[in-house]
């Protein structure tokens, strides 16, 4: 059996965070192609109403399933999942969805000082879906949630290549930081895929050291769970391929996709 014969996985974001885990998903399933798919055209997600936004992914799937026929789906988004998760799951059941939510209980298990922080778009903090998290797998912990309106547009201006000013990023990260009865933060939960990009300048710009939790790996391993291993006798990057849902992806984020071993359809 060749690569080609084998469903593709989909990796669906708003934009190019989903690549964070895409990335960890192609190390645990080198046998399968992958399809990277970027709504692009609602990109950010982070502000949309909930119904307006629960109705526009369930008609990219509607879509998206008919034409391609995955193997099962990775939502690699906590804005998306968070919201309309269970509603993919009712309106596609014959289909798997692996979702990706804040990773807050592994927070919970992990700190040390009972601080944990959760840094997200303001539609992932809003959900029911995390308050249902920090209710059932940390409520020994004060967890402060922090909805950050610019980041994931700054972390897709920082992967493309374009400059970030230091400054910017600071005020985003700065209320992720709480020292309370002498202790201090000591988790911050990336809980928005666009985020491990730049988890470098957040070190560099953190007034203290902390552990910064990025759920990649751990969605990865979920999806291989789902996706019956095969052999295969070919390895052609030439399957991948990324869709991006306004048909006109920018130069810099063609050259990233490239980057990634991803032609554009
Ligand atoms: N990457 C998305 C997430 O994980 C959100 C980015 C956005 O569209 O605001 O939440």
């Amino acid at each position: 059996m060749t690569r080609h014969d084998l469903k593709p996985i989909l990796v669906f974001d708003s934009g190019i965070g989903g690549l964070t885990v895409l990335r960890e998903a192609r190390v645990l399933m080198p046998e399968r192609g992958f399809i990277y798919v970027a709504d692009d055209a609602g990109f950010p997600y982070g502000g949309w109403e909930e119904e307006a936004l629960t109705k526009r992914i369930l008609s990219l799937f509607t879509d998206l399933l008919g034409t391609y026929q995955p193997e099962i789906c990775v939502i690699a988004c906590n804005t998306a999942f968070t919201l309309a998760g269970a509603a993919l799951r009712q309106a596609f059941p014959m289909m798997t969805f692996v979702g990706t939510v804040p990773a807050i209980k592994p927070a919970a298990e992990r700190t040390r000082s009972g601080l944990v922080s959760v840094l997200a778009t303001p539609g992932t903090v809003k959900r029911a879906y995390t308050r249902d998290l920090i209710q059932s797998f940390a409520s020994q912990c004060h967890v402060r949630l922090v909805g950050s309106e610019n980041l994931a547009r700054l972390a897709e201006a920082y992967i493309r290549g374009e400059g970030v000013n230091d400054e910017a990023v600071t005020a985003e990260i700065a209320p992720c930081f709480v020292e309370k009865d002498g202790a201090r933060t000591d988790i911050v939960v990336l809980a928005c895929t666009h985020y491990p990009f730049m988890a470098n300048v957040f070190r560099r710009l953190a007034p203290w050291p902390v552990d910064w939790l990025d759920p990649a790996e751990a969605i990865a391993r979920q999806a291989r769970r789902m996706v019956p291993a095969a052999d295969h006798t070919e390895h052609g990057q030439d399957y991948d391929f990324a869709v991006f849902t306004s048909g006109n992806p920018d130069f810099a984020t063609r050259r990233l996709m490239q980057g990634f071993g991803l032609r554009i359809l």
